[in-house]
């Protein structure tokens, strides 16, 4: 990853930490962006805050950094959750699941008050799935089910493998297999959730379709803060 991105995402996380303020019961996602996300709050004045993370990844940090890391059991609501995506399409409808924790962080997402995204400009795209596949998690024990109701429906599908430290397919952390679906083109967004949700076997897609309550774009030199619809 370039300095330019490293850059775009740490004034992204930096704006992002703004908007935490009174609340209490902190969500958080994973992966890269989060990292840095993480570091900036460990910076800050967050002590008295208590943090729900998306995956053992994200709790393992916030525990090193002496944060206080709460079991999702404990907790009825979060008021606020911040979390990174893989892409944003103009209507901020993402994929999710590049980190393999979709599951967790869609449910952590639904269960918030406020839901903060941050990304760097690379992320954004005129179409969800022009650079990434969408992640979907799959009960393992159905998995070639799984596959073959998505071929029948028309979907390429094929389960994510490690690329390196183990042999394999990638296991999220809730023990689910992940399988990296090709967005069909001529499909619309709803309708590709509805139709992967009603495939029993299928635990959870990566699809965030109105989850967004604000948007933060991390550019070279610039921070951008929007709450709504947009274009770019
Ligand atoms: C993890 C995610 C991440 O938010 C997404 O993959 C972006 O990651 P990064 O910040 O490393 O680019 O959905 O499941």
């Amino acid at each position: 990853m370039s300095n330019d991105f490293e850059k775009a995402k740490a004034s992204a996380a930096k704006e992002a930490i703004k908007y935490i303020g009174g609340s209490k019961t902190i969500g958080i996602g994973t992966g890269s962006t989060v990292g840095i996300l993480l570091k900036e709050i460990r910076g800050g004045n967050f002590l008295d805050k208590v943090f729900v993370p998306s995956s053992l990844e994200t709790a393992l940090i916030l525990s090193s950094y002496g944060l206080s890391v709460a079991n999702p059991i404990s907790v009825k609501k979060l008021d606020v959750y911040l979390d990174s995506a893989d892409e944003v399409d103009q209507n901020m409808n993402m994929i999710k699941g590049g980190g393999a924790a979709l599951t967790m962080e869609k449910i952590l997402a639904h269960f918030s008050k406020k839901r903060i995204f941050i990304v760097d400009y690379s992320k954004l795209v005129k179409r969800l799935g022009e650079k990434t596949p969408l992640p979907i998690e799959v009960i393992p024990q159905f998995t070639s089910m799984v596959l073959e109701e998505l071929r029948e429906k028309g979907y390429k599908a094929a389960v994510r493998t490690m690329s390196k430290a183990k042999y394999g397919p990638v296991i999220s952390d809730l023990g689910g297999l992940i399988v990296d679906v090709t967005l069909p083109k001529e499909k619309e967004l709803t309708e590709v959730e509805k139709e992967l949700k009603s495939i029993p076997g299928i635990v959870e897609t990566g699809l965030f379709l109105n989850m967004v309550d604000m948007l933060i774009v991390g550019w070279e030199n610039k921070v951008e803060v929007l709450k709504s619809s947009f274009l770019y």
